[in-house]
């Protein structure tokens, strides 16, 4: 096992009806801004109930923050924090809610221009604090509830940032809150979650046992209850567990002390900034490609995630890797999810915009190994389309 250290500093607050707790949660005197995005928490009551939990505070409303969130739209957040002196952020809504009021709060205490928050060129001593945030999930899938990064849209790419000030005090995790989600919301989460925990799995042995059996906990656990929750947006059971497997597929837990690769999100992150496609269905377009061209160096965790969680434990070792990648596939396809590119209007000509992209966004050493160069990435979108 490799060296590590753990921190996780979230208080989850798990289970219906958990609203009242944000009185609790959030200091009396603290003057609020309530972050959302296109506005499904006012369509579906959600906002109104966390105001009337939030009681006599001082609270404001920033709305609008789109899904993948813009630099731009974010920048207007920050004015409003500085103006009113917002002192606890809570953002009411999914990834984009969550990972864009991490970047509203740490931009609102840097001192520089917060480009540099996502270009990698603040440094640590700048970025020694934020404003304290919380979270009320309403989409599980990306594990910002209770982790210390954020992926924020500018220019033409998908650019990632990490503090260890903006993971939230605590995140209210209510599934009734996501019975709301259309069917494809869902997919995506399950399909998100899914390849977190592979990201972290399917890379190299490394006799991180622990990690593994929970790794692979997760992934059976998301195959289980993964259609059941699609088809049933109000089976409270499963949705409560794919809430709390996408939160634990990226919370820290099963990447430490273990290899990781994120390959795929890397050249996901692309094709979400080119072509709009949702970033879940990036991730279920290109992980099956990343196995096929790389099956070779990932061929021992391969045939353990093909024994383990597909149960494919006899036959000759190509054909069990085979099968276990087209199950991924047709585990993804069976939730709506397409798996090629084609299939989102993307032409074989366009992948080299996309390789031109990862270039200028200095993604030309991705996986575990670093081994993935753009001709790589070239050869695993030819495979993807
Ligand atoms: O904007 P509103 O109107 O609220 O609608 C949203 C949005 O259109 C809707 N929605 C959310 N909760 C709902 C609901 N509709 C009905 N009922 C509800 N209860 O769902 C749509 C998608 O929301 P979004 O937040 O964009 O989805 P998701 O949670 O999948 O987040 C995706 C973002 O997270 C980033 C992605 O790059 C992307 O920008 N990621 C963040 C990570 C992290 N911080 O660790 C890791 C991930 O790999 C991922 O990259
Ligand atoms: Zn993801």
């Amino acid at each position: 096992m490799l060296n590590f250290e753990f921190h996780n500093p979230t208080r989850i607050v798990f289970g219906k009806d958990r609203f009242r707790e944000l009185n609790r949660l959030i200091p009396a005197d603290a003057t609020v801004l309530l972050c959302y995005g296109g506005g499904s928490v006012k369509r579906f009551g959600t906002l109104d109930k966390v105001r009337q939990a939030l009681g006599e505070r001082n609270v404001l409303e920033f709305g609008g923050i789109e899904a993948n969130p813009r630099y731009a739209t974010l920048m207007r957040a920050v004015e409003v924090v500085r103006r009113e002196q917002i002192d606890f952020l809570l953002a009411v809504g999914g990834g984009s809610v969550m990972d864009g009021t991490k970047f509203i709060a740490l931009a609102a205490e840097y001192a520089g221009n917060p480009e540099d928050i996502l270009f990698g060129k603040a440094k640590p001593a700048q970025l020694a604090s934020a404003v304290p945030l919380g979270t009320v999930v309403t989409l599980p899938a990306t594990g910002s509830e209770m982790n210390s990064g954020g992926v924020i849209s500018h220019g033409d790419g998908k650019f990632v940032f990490f503090s260890p000030h903006v993971f939230p005090r605590f995140s209210i995790l209510d599934p009734t809150l996501t019975f709301t989600l259309p069917p494809t919301q869902v997919a995506n989460g399950v399909v998100d979650a899914f390849i977190h925990t592979v990201e972290q799995y399917v890379t190299l042995p490394a006799e991180g046992r622990f990690q593994d059996r929970t790794a692979e906990g997760i992934l059976r656990t998301l195959i289980e209850i993964g259609p059941v929750t699609v088809a049933d947006p109000k089976d409270y059971d499963a949705r409560a567990n794919l809430m709390w497997c996408a939160t634990n597929a990226l919370n820290g837990l099963i990447g430490a002390g273990v290899p990781q690769d994120w390959t795929t999100h890397m050249i996901g992150h692309e094709l979400t900034a080119l072509f709009g496609i949702d970033h879940a269905k990036t991730l279920a377009i290109v992980q099956p490609a990343v196995w096929t061209v790389r099956r070779e160096q990932k061929r021992a965790k391969l045939l353990q995630y093909a024994e383990r969680v597909w149960d494919l434990g006899a036959g000759d070792e190509d054909s069990r890797v085979d099968t276990a990648i087209a199950r991924t596939r047709a585990f993804f396809e069976s939730l709506g999810v397409a798996t090629r590119l084609s299939a989102y209007g993307v032409s074989r000509e366009q992948i080299d915009t996309v390789v031109r992209n990862l270039e200028a966004h200095g993604m030309v050493a991705l996986g575990e190994k670093r081994e993935v160069t753009p001709e790589v990435s070239r050869r695993i979108l030819e495979e993807a389309w």
